[in-house]
């Protein structure tokens, strides 16, 4: 397997000639969503390398990675459905929505449908707080916000984007 330097000379170039050398450590996240670009998820190697480049521990940078729910370090389906189960979404039925969403795909939460095109996963909060349940879909290059969210909703979401997997709808 290539690495990140073989494979985006130029774009970690750029990146990097965007901070100064005492403050490398600053291109974690560009670097990681470098990374993350092609197969949606950022491998141990990667990791390694990215931490080689900025002259930091693995360690800073997988803290990174687990402090934003932007970053994987796990393959999912094309579409990450990354539901809110703190306190205030909570309150609002998250848990219910959350439970009935993975039994409308038939999977748990974590997993991701057998077609490879959805993933549920809990996060902690998403700064939408009375607003709940809430979700944010990544996927396709873009993070898209729902609020006030219910299973119906959901459901009409799900097919939309099946219809756009399938060439029926553009994005
Ligand atoms: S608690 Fe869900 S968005 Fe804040």
């Amino acid at each position: 397997m290539n690495t990140l330097a073989e494979k985006y000379p130029q774009d970690i170039k750029r990146i990097l000639a965007k901070y100064p050398p005492e403050q490398k450590r600053s291109a974690i996240m560009p670097l990681l969503f470098l990374a993350q670009r092609e197969t949606g998820q950022v491998s141990p190697e990667a990791v390694q390398e990215i931490a080689s480049m900025l002259a930091v521990s693995t360690t800073e940078i997988t803290s990174v990675m687990g402090f934003y729910t932007l970053f994987h370090d796990h393959p999912g389906g094309r579409y990450r459905l990354q539901v809110c189960h703190d306190l205030s979404c909570a309150l609002n039925g998250a848990e219910t929505f959350l439970e009935q969403l993975c039994r409308h795909l038939g999977i748990e939460e974590g997993q991701t449908t057998s077609d490879g095109l959805f993933t549920i996963e809990a996060v902690p909060c998403l700064a939408a707080c009375d607003k709940g349940p809430v979700f944010q879909l990544q996927g396709d290059g873009e993070i898209v916000y729902y609020e006030k969210q219910t299973l119906e909703s959901a459901k009409a979401l799900l097919e939309t984007l099946r219809q756009r997997a399938a060439g029926e709808v553009t994005p």
